[in-house]
């Protein structure tokens, strides 16, 4: 029998700026999950990817001098690093100006305008431009957009509307058939309402700006971005192009993971879109709750960002999937800290998992040389120990189903919880002194046993750890889910070995700075990589400034440095004085040139020797980010030895 098919995705980000936790958020999820899936024997397929058109990101990349292409391409490989940081284990990143890409979402718009679906009128309305929406009067928040506060300004333009005004009664059909197509139920109701407003029309084509799939009978348009931007659903599985396998093995999507704000493009939109195109629904959308920062939606746009890399740099993986995972209930908003994050590296994954691997494994070790050897008594403690073990693996299931990480997560440490207070309640140390052999070997290979079946457990979440966990036990064949249900498969007599101490336990207060740090100086660096700023010194006094003697000079003698192939030998006259200068500038300027010109030099600097020839003096240049360089000299002339200040 074939594998059952999975397909999940991610929203495409807009890489107007580099990701931030938020999206990170909502890629891990995607990426435990479709790990699970796998686990439980789905073929399961994962597509993330990068929404790249329209008017936003036209405008940042003018703004730092770069086409837009340009301008995403360089975001588009920072994310795929973090991505590769991340083990994320996506199939498909698809791009939406990958060639293919564009020509189905042409493809789907000449359809739906031959089919009559898209019709020709005029727009007017308030136009949010960092969301790309328009609204209508109605829809606004004290004449704000409502989806982010900002100010709103009236446009019009001739354009293309997709009838979706038409679908309200079948959407709602939609959400009443399949009660779990909008989830969290919150949301569904949010959505129920909106559409029983009354749909209008979607404009679904610009004229105001031309980085877009052009529409292509009327290339003046391009397509609305959310348009371009939901088709990649599908044409990331080959739809519309000569290989449409995957869009035939995995549409429908079992599940469209979105962040709450973007839950209206994809349970009205999107699947009115698909009804017109008579294609197949997804099964679900799950609309996941914000992370925020301060109270406040962690935002590209509002620059309140919370990088990744730092946190992976300096504390790995394992550590930060689980945290978000673990951390922040999935349907819900919650706040980040880096407190809540070192706190939870610190009870959860050193004091309770960490712990326990490190002192399982030395137990074995020093009582056992390392050997794990059989169980053979049992006790009260141990049922209560075994029962809960082989239980784990289907609530984690359960709550999977319903896309709960955080509850999937809380019934492992319970496990692992349990499984450290069977340490202490059976004190291995204690039946060692009495040389209760027996009853030694059991509890060491009822606490190994349950380290087996938590590897299993939290594979999906954390791979290297659960790898390691496995390496230290001795096993060396894959995790199987189904042993996760089954006590006693650990195998007598292998050897344990001892490995890293796998979370370390962490100085909250000097970990904080750390982090601290490490954001912002990846703030700086990409703020740079940009363009964004310039690097500014420091400011200066007047009395520093004063400091400097400037003075016009003329050159009367110049000639090539006689050992250095880039410098001239100036003398210069400075008033009464004369004196030698060294400078770079050979490759700008020939010497016999500049002899007669009038320049600026300082002269209070302290004479060095650059290739053995002094210099008592510097000549100021200006110099272009193009390579071009200029000595720098006065707009009328003055007598050389001129003060400049
Ligand atoms: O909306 N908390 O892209 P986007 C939780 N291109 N999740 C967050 C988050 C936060 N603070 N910030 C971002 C777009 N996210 C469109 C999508 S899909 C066809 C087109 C996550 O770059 C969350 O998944 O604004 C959210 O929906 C998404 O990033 C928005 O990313
Ligand atoms: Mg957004």
């Amino acid at each position: 029998m074939s594998k059952p098919s999975y397909y999940i995705t991610t929203p495409i980000y807009y890489p107007s700026d580099n990701l931030h936790i938020g999206h990170t958020y909502t890629t891990v999820a995607a990426d435990s999950l479709k790990r699970f899936k796998k686990l439980l024997g789905h073929d399961a397929y994962f597509v993330t990817g990068s929404d790249e058109h329209g008017q936003k990101i036209q405008e940042k990349a003018k703004e730092v001098g770069k086409t837009p292409k340009e301008y995403v391409d360089d975001i588009v490989a920072d994310i795929k690093v973090l991505w590769k940081m991340l083990e994320i284990d996506y199939d498909v990143f698809i791009r939406t100006t990958d060639k293919h890409h564009e020509k189905a979402v042409q493809d789907i718009f000449t359809k739906l305008y031959e089919k009559g679906e898209i019709y020709k009128s005029k727009y007017e309305g308030h136009y949010c431009t960092p969301c790309e929406s328009f609204w209508a009067e109605s829809q606004l928040v004290d004449g704000n957009c409502p989806d982010c506060g900002r100010p709103t300004h009236w446009a019009e333009e001739e354009a293309y509307f997709f009838k979706l005004s038409e679908y309200g009664d079948r959407l709602l059909k939609l959400y009443e058939e399949n009660p779990d197509f909008i989830q969290p139920e919150s949301r569904k109701n949010e959505m129920i309402s909106f559409i029983k407003e009354g749909l209008e029309d979607l404009c679904v084509s610009r004229t105001s700006f031309d980085w877009g799939i052009k529409v292509p009978f009327d290339p003046k348009h391009v397509v609305y971005v959310w348009i371009d931007a939901l088709s990649c659903y599908i044409t990331a599985l080959g739809y519309g192009s000569d290989k449409e396998e995957n869009y035939k093995k995995f549409w429908p999507a079992n599940v469209h993971l979105v962040g709450k704000e973007i839950v209206r493009f994809h349970t009205v939109i999107w699947p009115a879109l698909l009804m017109a195109l008579d294609l197949e629904l997804p099964k679900q959308v799950f609309g996941h709750g914000w992370i925020l920062f301060d109270d406040d939606k962690m935002s590209k746009s509002k620059g309140n960002i919370i990088y990744p890399e730092p946190i992976i740099d300096l504390y790995g993986i394992d550590s930060f999937k689980y945290f978000l995972l673990r951390e922040f209930s999935f349907g819900q908003d919650g706040s980040f800290t880096r407190e809540k994050f070192l706190q939870r590296l610190n009870s959860d994954l050193a004091n309770d998992l960490g712990n326990l691997v490190s002192r399982t494994i030395s137990m074995v070790k020093k009582y056992n040389d390392g050997i794990i050897a059989e169980a053979s008594t049992k006790e009260e403690v141990d049922e209560s120990l075994i029962n809960l073990a082989v239980s784990v693996a289907d609530k984690v299931e359960a709550y999977m189903d319903k896309l709960n990480f955080s509850q999937a997560l809380e019934e492992i440490w319970k496990l692992i919880r349990r499984t450290n207070k069977y340490v202490d309640e059976t004190m291995p140390w204690v039946l060692d002194k009495e040389k209760k052999t027996e009853r030694l070997n059991t509890v060491l290979y009822n606490l190994s046993e349950s380290l087996r079946i938590i590897s299993i457990l939290i594979k999906p979440y954390m791979e290297k750890t659960s790898l390691e966990i496995r390496k230290q036990l001795g096993l060396e064949n894959e995790a199987v889910w189904e042993d996760a249900k089954s006590w006693g498969l650990l195998p007598i007599g292998i050897e344990v070995k001892k490995g890293n101490i796998i979370f370390p336990r962490l100085d909250i207060k000097k970990e904080l700075v750390r982090l601290d740090e490490a954001n912002q100086k990846l703030i700086d660096e990409r703020a740079k990589k940009k363009g964004e700023v310039e690097e500014v010194a420091e400011n200066i006094s007047i009395d520093d400034f004063a400091k400097c003697q400037f003075r016009v000079a003329e050159v009367i003698e110049c000639e090539d440095h006689p050992k250095a192939d880039k410098l001239l030998v100036l003398k210069l006259k400075i008033g009464e004085e004369t004196r030698q200068v060294v400078s770079g500038i050979k490759k700008w300027y020939k010497a016999e040139d500049l002899v007669g010109k009038k320049v600026i030099a300082i002269v209070n600097l302290e004479p060095v020797k650059l290739r053995g020839v002094e210099s008592q003096g510097m000549v100021l240049a200006a110099e272009d980010d193009e390579g071009n360089l200029s000595l720098l000299s006065t707009l009328e002339d003055v007598k050389s030895g001129a003060i400049v200040s």
